[in-house]
Formats: C-alpha cells, sequence, structure tokens
C-alpha cells in the first residue's frame, strides 16, 4: 500500500496530500527512518510515525457503543443527531457505520465498524444471531404471553415471528426478550400484539456480544480483541 493511503487511512484527520507535505518536512518515518516520498511502498508490518506518533495499523475498527435515546442509526439525517456523530474524530473512518438498526428511542448495545464481512455475520437473518433486549411495558406480563412468543406469534399484518423466549421481570412490569431475527421495531410489534406497548427499550447483547455495563448512554469504547472473536 502506498505510505499517504496507508497513513490517512488510519488517520481521519490526515489527509493523503497532508501526508505529502508532511513527507516534505521530513516528518513522517517509516521503521525509524524519514520517508522522503508519500508514494513509497508499505506493509501493515511495517512501524509507521507522523511527528514521532506511531500509528498502529487496523484493518478494521470495532466500536462499542451504548445507544442514547434520541439519536438515530441512520448514517445522515438532516434533522436528529445520527450514531456517527458521537463518534470522536480520531475514531471515525471513511465506510464506518451502524451493525444492526435501534429506533430512535432504543438505547443499548450498538457495534460501529467497517468491517462488512462482520455486520453480515452479525445481521444475516440467515444466521439466526441471539439478540436480547430489556423491555419495559404498559399492563403486566403473564405466562401466556410467554407462551405466545415462545410459540411463534403471527402479527396483524401477517408477520410469522419465529419463537422467541420472554423472561419476566419485576412482577410483570417489565422483561427480558430474546430474538432470533430482526424485523422492524419487532419488539415493539410483539409486545403491542400482545396488549403490552412497550414504554422503555434497550438492547442487551447481539450473538456473543455483550453490552458493556460501565457505558453509560451516549458512551463508547473500541471492542477487546477477545470481543472481536
Ligand atoms: N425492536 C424494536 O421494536 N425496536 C428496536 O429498536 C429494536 C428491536
Amino acid at each position: 500500500m502506498r505510505l499517504d493511503k496507508f497513513v490517512s487511512s488510519q488517520r481521519n484527520d490526515i489527509s493523503r496530500s497532508m501526508v505529502r507535505e508532511l513527507c516534505r518536512k521530513g516528518q513522517v518515518t517509516v521503521n525509524g527512518k524519514v520517508a522522503k516520498a508519500a508514494d513509497a511502498k508499505v506493509s501493515e508490518n511495517d512501524i509507521v510515525a507522523v511527528k514521532g506518533v506511531e500509528i498502529c495499523y487496523k484493518k478494521f475498527v470495532y466500536i462499542m457503543m451504548n445507544k442514547p435515546q434520541g439519536v438515530v442509526c441512520s448514517t445522515r439525517d438532516g434533522e436528529s443527531k445520527t450514531v456517527l456523530e458521537l463518534v470522536p474524530p480520531e475514531m471515525f473512518r471513511e465506510g464506518l457505520f451502524p451493525a444492526g438498526r435501534l429506533d430512535k428511542d432504543t438505547e443499548g448495545l450498538l457495534l460501529l465498524t467497517d468491517d462488512g464481512p462482520l455486520a453480515h455475520e452479525l445481521l444475516s437473518p440467515k444466521k439466526h444471531v441471539d439478540k436480547v433486549y430489556f423491555a419495559r411495558v404498559e399492563g403486566m406480563l403473564e405466562q401466556s404471553d410467554a407462551a405466545a412468543l415462545a410459540a411463534g406469534l403471527t402479527l396483524g399484518d401477517g408477520l410469522e415471528c419465529l419463537p422467541a423466549d420472554l423472561e419476566i421481570l419485576e412482577g410483570g412490569s417489565c422483561c427480558r426478550i430474546t430474538l432470533r431475527e430482526g424485523k422492524y421495531h419487532q419488539v415493539k410489534r410483539m409486545l403491542a400484539a400482545r396488549g403490552k406497548p412497550v414504554t422503555y427499550l434497550k438492547r442487551l447483547s447481539m450473538g456473543p456480544l455483550a453490552l458493556d455495563p460501565a457505558l453509560k448512554p451516549g458512551e463508547w469504547r473500541p471492542l477487546t480483541v477477545p470481543e472481536q472473536g
């Protein structure tokens, strides 16, 4: 890969033309030697530094976010703040997107990445990755609701849901619900179909990835290496 591409792909704040300028000023080193040309070839194993600050090459970025309410998951929105706007510039990359959307008023686990194949693994309907949510509802959940979800609900519009697990919490006002698919507004639609509209919803996990309880709404952290699988 060219040196200017290497640097600009890893540092959102340094464009390729800036790399050329930095090379002219002798401020870029490769394996400790001043790089003269921005089109020099480098590999992922080379140690590249700009103004003495080493660039750790990462092919993809993985960010775990506790999505707050009031923020949308689309990559662009004229009116509302997007989850991408919560990512600090030094973590931002072209191609970063939320893998698995949450509604504007839903909180909780969101993975932001530029790794298309990983996102596909998590999101493909064929993979049936478990998604676990905490929900608070109007009214009281009963064992008959859990039984109906376990049997597989059919919604008013004919959508046939796969069997889902419902664990009743706090005497019936809340639940933990596990889906193996991710249709539009699915948790809200399923619980509304049982006459228990959702008043608060939070995603707790997606497959093996669980929301870090230390992250407050709006906070994020990079995924650890074991979490990246
Ligand atoms: N189900 C919903 O209804 N909303 C979400 O944001 C996620 C799952």
